[in-house]
């Protein structure tokens, strides 16, 4: 019976390098390595979720926490599979994550021209404090934060964006 696609928003293992080695190099000018998600998948101080819907890699999301700040490291979602909240679960259970950590503020960089990504991240209380001169190769970076993910007021916030999935 067609229906909507479940998707699963579980830990990312070594066994998804390779699917999301093809969706960087569809998405990033400069994507990761094989080597950089072992490195990244083996820290102790990483969190990376995996998005899989119908046994297939459909996105991905990291998350560095040092002391009470989680910096997110990196959000994609497959071309194929964009649009569908997808991203929204990734950053969602990461945003939750954070919290289970510890963390009392989520930041990241994200490019100046990705509003897409911009629109996302406001959604999660995020907000530009600055911008990093050619974080990027080609491109400055803007520099979000969101500050006291560790209170209630966050919680609901988190829990509005579930109910509206
Ligand atoms: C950014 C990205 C992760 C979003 O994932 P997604 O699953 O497509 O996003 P969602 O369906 O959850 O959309 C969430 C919100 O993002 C915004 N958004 C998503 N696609 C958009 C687009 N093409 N244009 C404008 N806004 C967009 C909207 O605000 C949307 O909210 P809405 O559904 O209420 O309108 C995905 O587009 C992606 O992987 N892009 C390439 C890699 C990238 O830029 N990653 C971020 C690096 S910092």
């Amino acid at each position: 019976m067609a229906g909507a696609a479940v998707t699963l928003i579980r830990p990312m293992v070594a066994g998804d390098i390779a699917a999301a080695l093809e969706i960087e190099r569809e998405t990033y000018p400069q994507p990761w390595t094989e080597g950089v998600f072992s490195d990244e998948l083996g820290r102790d101080d990483r969190i990376y979720l995996a998005a899989e819907e119908g046994g297939r890699l459909v996105g991905y999301a990291g998350l560095m926490v040092i002391g009470d700040e989680a910096h997110v490291t990196t959000l994609t979602v497959a071309p194929w599979a964009r649009g569908a909240r997808i991203g929204t679960r990734l950053m969602l259970a990461l945003a939750r994550r954070a919290r289970e950590a510890g963390a009392r503020a989520l930041t990241l960089e994200v490019r100046v021209s990705n509003v897409a990504a911009q629109a996302l991240y406001r959604r999660f209380g995020m907000a530009p404090v600055g911008v990093r001169k050619r974080y990027y190769r080609d491109e400055d970076a803007l520099i979000m934060w969101a500050h006291d993910i560790d209170g209630d007021d966050y919680a609901r916030r988190l829990a509005e964006i579930e109910e509206s999935l």
